[in-house]
């Protein structure tokens, strides 16, 4: 099997997992559930439980507590779209190929269904201590570095820089600052709860922290790049996003070829300190540099 083919299988599994997370419809509430999968099941690269459960090998992790954490941090990658796309936000009309949750359920029901998304997370994330009773403590740990990376000193405070400055010029020191919290912290919650849940050392979950803030920053650049190269039927969502909202972006800043050098730059340099932990990392390995070239 090729890495590809690999990748598209690993996608199957972690939708498998997701949608055994996700809550059944039913009550007067339904309407809810029905939301929430409405966004969770629409699809997505899903490489933020990807890349956890790739860590979580890495360091020979071979347990089920991974799962409910899987699931958990596609719910608030989630969230925050829903809620990035609403109109106070980014005010955009698709994702995932589909219509934006707000457009088809109405904007109250797109705030509560991020809000739900968000609390569920953590009622999945929390079914690992079931799962793994002797596992506690790093259950405990993984918690902890999920709700504060999407918090106020992780996603939500990229979040609030980013609208904060619509409109307004930005330095690169703060672009980067909100790179690497609205787009960064996720994806370093995600690989660092690989690490905790495997038993990794802190000086290893550490050195897994900063590849993740690289994969983040160098993400979120071909984004930019993408919202100005790419068409609405290739990436599922509109293009010019970030036009439209007077954003200022790496590409604003730099030019669309020293942004894309960045990310080569940046994803090489999560590619070798990789390789600085001296384990088997070829798949992972392969998932970063392909970053590098993704078109969506
Ligand atoms: C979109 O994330 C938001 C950013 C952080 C750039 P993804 O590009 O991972 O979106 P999905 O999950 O594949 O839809
Ligand atoms: C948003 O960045 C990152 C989030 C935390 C949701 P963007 O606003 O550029 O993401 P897209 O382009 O809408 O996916
Ligand atoms: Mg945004
Ligand atoms: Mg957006
Ligand atoms: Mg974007």
């Amino acid at each position: 099997m090729n890495f590809e083919e690999a990748r598209e299988q690993k996608v199957e599994e972690i939708e498998a997992v997701i949608k055994e997370y996700l809550p059944e419809p039913k009550g007067y509430q339904k309407i809810i559930m029905e939301a929430m999968a409405y966004s969770v099941t629409a699809g997505g690269k899903r490489l933020r439980p990807m890349l956890m459960q790739e860590v979580y090998r890495l360091f020979g992790g071979a347990g089920k507590e991974i799962e409910p954490f899987m699931a958990a941090i596609e719910m608030i990658h989630t969230y925050s779209l829903v809620h990035d796309d609403l109109p106070a936000m980014d005010n955009d009309e698709y994702r995932r190929g589909r219509k934006t949750t707000h457009v088809v359920y109405g904007e109250a029901m797109g705030i509560l269904a991020g809000d739900a998304l968000l609390n569920y997370a953590f009622e999945t994330a929390v079914k690992a201590f079931e799962i793994a009773p002797k596992q506690s403590a790093q259950i405990g740990q993984a918690i902890k570095i999920l709700a504060e990376k999407a918090g106020i000193y992780g996603m939500i405070g990229g979040q609030v820089v980013d609208v904060a400055s619509c409109g307004k010029g930005l330095t690169q020191q703060m672009l980067d600052f909100i790179y690497e919290l609205k787009t960064g912290a996720l994806i370093e919650s995600a690989m660092m709860i690989g690490a905790v849940l495997a038993g990794a050392d802190d000086k290893s979950v550490r050195i897994v922290e900063k590849i993740a803030s690289n994969v983040g920053l160098a993400f979120q650049i071909q984004d930019d790049i993408l919202d100005v190269t790419s068409t609405v039927e290739q990436l599922g969502k509109p293009v010019h996003s970030d036009e439209k909202n007077e954003k200022t972006t790496y590409v604003t800043l730099k030019g669309l070829d020293t942004a894309a050098e960045d990310v080569k730059r940046i994803s090489e340099e999560a590619a070798d300190l990789l390789g600085s932990l001296d384990k088997d990392a070829s798949y992972l390995e392969y998932l970063i540099r392909e970053l590098i070239h993704r078109k969506k």
